[in-house]
């Protein structure tokens, strides 16, 4: 990835928590509605426990994690935004459930922590920005101890092909130039490179959504529609989408959660 494409994510796709906050009410309005009782009954998260989460956007799971979740994790939270660690490290403290909590701006390929001092490290929805994944796994197996975890999360090839269809439509159903997002088949092998064994826990849902708004706002947070007219030209495939589906548009998706141990 050009210093352009990282610069790209720090500055404006997640310079602050909107674009992805956009995308999420796709997924909570017509999800199936348990992402963070999943992932919370997955993760390894000991009581007491050092946590660190890389990438961690606007600490979404911290502000969503179930009461089955220990609160006497001690949290540390990386991002390379500024606008996400501010949104994490604000809106985590006005829930005062958490009481060790420090979020800094970080590239996860060069994490602020002593090595084998972490017991979870996780990666929601992340290894995929990063220029150089496997550097990042290898960071994130460093600073990890010898009995801990590392829980990553990626999506499948083609989860959601139904929106990136809808998505081509601007470009004559061509597909988006850009290279196809480090996909959870190719992140297991990267992982199973660096840690002597991975389990993988599987997530599928099907979202049937029936307000086109919601479509349209998810589209609005990509990369593409930061090109002039794209969205104009979305909204006519959305409103065809809509007609053709008598209005429910219905999108399969899945991710799956790698856990690697040393
Ligand atoms: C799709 S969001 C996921 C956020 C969060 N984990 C969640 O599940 O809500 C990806 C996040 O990774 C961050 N990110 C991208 N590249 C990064 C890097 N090199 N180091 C640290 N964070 C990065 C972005 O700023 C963004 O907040």
């Amino acid at each position: 990835m050009a210093e352009s494409e990282q610069g790209y994510l720090r500055d404006v796709q997640y310079r602050f928590p909107d674009r992805l906050k956009a995308r999420s009410i796709l997924h909570t309005r017509y999800g199936r509605g348990d992402w963070f009782e999943w992932l919370a009954a997955n993760i390894p998260l000991p009581t007491g426990g050092l946590i660190a989460d890389v990438g961690c956007g606007a600490g979404s799971f911290w502000t969503n994690a179930p009461q089955s979740v220990p609160s006497d994790l001690k949290l540390r939270l990386f991002d390379i935004s500024e606008g996400m660690v501010g949104a994490a490290r604000t809106s985590i403290a006005a829930m005062q459930r958490w009481h060790d909590v420090e979020a800094s701006v970080s590239d996860a390929v060069a994490l602020p922590m002593a090595s084998a001092s972490v017991d979870t490290t996780i990666a929601v929805h992340m290894l995929y920005h990063l220029a150089d994944p496997a550097s990042g796994l290898k960071e994130m197996a460093r600073v990890t101890r010898e009995a801990g975890a590392v829980a990553v999360v990626l999506n499948p090839a083609n989860t959601m092909i139904e929106l990136s269809e809808l998505a081509r439509a601007p470009f004559g159903g061509e597909r988006d130039p850009r290279s196809e997002p480090l996909s959870s088949e190719q992140g297991l092998a990267l992982m199973q490179g660096e840690f002597t064994k991975v389990d993988v826990v599987r997530y599928d849902d099907e979202l049937r959504v029936t307000d086109p708004v919601d479509l349209l706002g998810y589209l609005n947070s990509l990369p593409i529609a930061d090109k002039p007219g794209v969205m104009e030209k979305l909204a006519i495939a959305v409103e065809e989408a809509f007609r053709r589906t008598e209005g429910g548009f219905t999108i399969t998706k899945a991710s799956e959660l790698l856990i690697g141990h040393k």
